[in-house]
């Protein structure tokens, strides 16, 4: 059995105070969850989030990773930088990354490979546009971003690795996949990662769902046997929203 695991994807939002004020009043109400919670924010908000939430059930996460371990490279942020800030995960290859910021699968690719090395947790994004979708290209996409992302891991560390399928044209649009679509297409992940790695792989590897996953539309998406959790963007941002995503068992 796969933990589920729900993480929030901040963004570039929230201040440090606000940072403060939105975990402090997440604690209390996601203390019984069942899945594992985390919050990846802001560079600026490791500090104070990190502060609030010693001792509780939530995790700290970054929303980005730069795969050289030092040097000249003006405004980005090492593996071991995340690591002594009291990182536990990172966001490596989301789409927003991917469209404005020149990521590619190869950068992807190094930056997973720099965050497992210096043992941070990956949630590796991948997923296809609106027009990929209808020309058919879905599940050979989302099979190649997940494959050549991993590429160099070891079987156990790719075990370790949460990949958050997310439809591009699912992310803050309003618009979700249907439960069967994504629990189609995370099958297709999970199928091409048993072909390389084998089924125990592909069994422990948890994949979630990201695009507009709200209270409303959590149950029904969870209910579906490949979905192991969820990456909430807009509904992240509100205590009230995102503590009922991670008590969407209860
Ligand atoms: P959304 O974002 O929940 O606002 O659609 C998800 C994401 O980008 O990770």
């Amino acid at each position: 059995m796969r933990k589920p695991i729900i993480a929030g994807n901040w963004k570039m939002n929230k201040n440090p105070a606000e940072a403060k004020a939105l975990v402090a009043e997440l604690k209390p109400l996601v203390k019984d969850a069942n899945c594992d919670v985390v919050v990846c924010v802001p560079a600026t908000d490791f500090e104070s989030v990190r502060t609030e939430i010693a001792g509780t059930n939530i995790h700290l996460g970054a929303q980005n990773v730069h795969f050289k371990e030092s040097g000249a490279y003006t405004g980005e942020l090492s593996a071991d930088m995340l690591c002594s800030s009291g990182v536990e995960y990172v966001i490596i290859g989301h789409s927003e990354r991917r469209q404005y910021f020149g990521e590619t699968d190869a950068t992807v690719n190094q930056r997973v490979l720099a965050a497992v090395k210096a043992g941070l947790k990956v949630i590796l994004c991948v997923g296809e546009k609106k027009e990929e979708r209808e020309a058919g290209y879905t599940d050979a996409l989302v099979e190649y971003q997940t494959l050549i992302a991993l590429t160099g891991l070891t079987d156990e560390q790719v075990s370790e690795v949460v990949i958050a399928y997310e439809p591009v044209w699912a992310i803050g649009t309003g618009l979700t996949a249907t439960d069967e679509q994504a629990n189609e297409t995370i099958g297709v992940i999970r199928k091409g990662i048993e072909r390389k790695y084998g089924k125990d792989v592909a069994e422990k590897v948890r994949i979630q769902y990201g695009g507009s996953m709200k209270p409303g539309n959590v149950k029904g998406l969870m209910a579906q046997p490949e979905i192991d959790g969820g990456l909430i963007g807009g509904a992240s941002l509100k205590a009230a929203d995102f503590s009922a995503i991670v008590n969407f068992d209860k």
